[in-house]
């Protein structure tokens, strides 16, 4: 019989449906927005551009209509809107108004719920309780330094707004330092992180990622394929829907995403210090880690040399702790609900119905290690009391970070059993 199935959503665009108005104000970083436009445009938003005069000195209308394939508003005066109200109109529709860059000067505008030109009208005309405004700060060091434009960022997000940032770094100015506009991809993640649901709100999740290194000696060791594209993506899902995330990685190239506590490390028995004395201040568990079966014995202080034999030297090797069914096997008063994955190359879902039963843990999610390590797309089998289902649906593959997303709302729908819960 075919198994059941689990819902991924219809489109792999994390905008889709979506219609932004982006707000560019004064400020060198206006080159920043162009990428920003294109990255949204991509993600599956509609974007509306509306930019102040002094935006226009740093960028041309016409290359922010044509990313957005939508004429720019750039005045209160505009006669294209039928009733001359682009202010209202505008923003009725809107999803979001995201203005980046952000300038001093236009943060000190939103504070003071001032509306001297179309984009500072637009925010305080938006109907604000179904349409947020998201701030992304741009300035120079000493500007976001003052203490008037701190009192001022204080008071547009007591009155509802967002900041975005500012990031730290090198300045068009030439100095270094807290102000600059954060780079289009990081500001394209935090919108599309705005829109999702919030269903771990209050909730602490802890991963383990990646694959592990066992040193044979100082230049050897015994690794495997595991890139951890899928713990980084259920760690990036899991904080976007308001999860407190801690993420102890095995040795990967791979970014921190967003709001995550990373913890880096090497061997599975520095897997399992890291993650034992935090899983009871965690309610959820996910060990997406493969962590090695087995380590060398002892690990050679220098690197080991051929000795002329033509005789390779024999390794002793001994098992690894087991992090997942150690952490399953904890008290029940600080034992997080878990949830492991198993990586298998064949008969996926006995060896994972059998690796559940086997570990002790309600929920195990299989997928087949050959055709998903280094990959971007996935395809799972979700198992627990139930029995198993399918995600995404009919064989189907979907993206990482699409299947993270619909495995957190699968978490989230079993919070009620969870430890300190009724
Ligand atoms: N796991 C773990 N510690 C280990 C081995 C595995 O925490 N020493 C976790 C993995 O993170 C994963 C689950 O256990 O969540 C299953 O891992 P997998 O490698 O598929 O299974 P193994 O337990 O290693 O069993 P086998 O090698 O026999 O398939």
């Amino acid at each position: 019989m075919a198994p059941e199935t689990l819902p991924v959503p219809d489109s792999p665009l994390p905008l889709a449906g979506r219609h932004l108005v982006l707000g560019l104000s004064g400020g060198i970083a206006c080159y920043k927005s162009a990428e920003l436009l294109r990255l949204l445009v991509k993600a599956g938003a509609t974007v509306q551009v509306v930019m102040t005069e002094a935006a226009e000195r740093f960028i041309g209308p016409v290359t922010m209509q044509a990313l957005s394939n939508r004429p720019v508003f750039t005045s209160q005066w505009d006669a294209r809107q039928p009733n001359n109200m682009a202010h209202i109109d505008l923003t009725r529709e809107a999803d979001a108004i995201v203005v980046a860059p952000a300038s001093a000067d236009f943060i000190a505008q939103i504070a003071q719920g001032r509306a001297g030109d179309l984009l500072s009208l637009m925010c305080l005309a938006r109907p604000a309780q179904r349409c947020p405004l998201l701030l992304a700060p741009a300035m120079n060091r000493e500007m976001w330094a003052h203490p008037a434009t701190r009192r001022n960022a204080a008071q547009a997000v007591a009155d509802g707004a967002v900041l975005l940032g500012p990031g730290v770094g090198d300045q068009a100015c030439g100095e270094t330092g807290d102000g600059r506009m954060l780079e289009a991809e990081d500001l394209c993640n935090r919108i599309v992180a705005h829109f999702q649901p919030q269903v771990l709100a209050g909730r602490s999740v802890l991963i383990t990622a990646g694959p592990t290194f066992e040193a044979i000696d100082p230049v050897r060791g015994i690794t495997n394929h595991s890139s951890g594209k899928m713990g980084f993506a259920l760690a990036r899902a899991a904080a976007e829907a308001g999860a407190r995330v801690t993420l102890v990685a095995g040795p990967v190239s791979l970014a921190t995403p967003d709001g995550v506590t990373r913890i880096d490390v090497q061997s599975a028995e520095q897997m399992l210090a890291a993650v034992l004395p935090l899983a009871p201040g965690h309610q959820v568990f996910v060990a997406t880690a493969a962590v090695a079966d087995w380590r060398p014995a002892t690990s050679a202080g220098q690197k080991i040399k051929k000795d002329g034999s033509g005789n390779a030297p024999s390794i002793a090797m001994v098992e690894n702790p087991d992090i997942l069914a150690t952490v399953a096997r904890l008290p029940a008063a600080q034992r997080p609900y878990c949830i492991g994955f198993a990586a298998e190359s064949h008969e996926l879902e006995r060896h994972a119905r059998e690796k559940r039963e086997r570990k002790g843990v309600p929920m195990i999610v299989g997928n087949l290690g050959p055709a998903t390590f280094g990959r971007d797309d996935n395809a799972l089998l979700v198992i627990d009391e139930h029995g198993t289902r399918e995600m995404p649906p009919h064989g189907g593959r979907a993206d990482k970070l699409t299947l993270a997303r619909a495995l957190v709302a699968e978490i989230a729908r079993r919070l009620p059993t969870l430890r300190g819960q009724a």
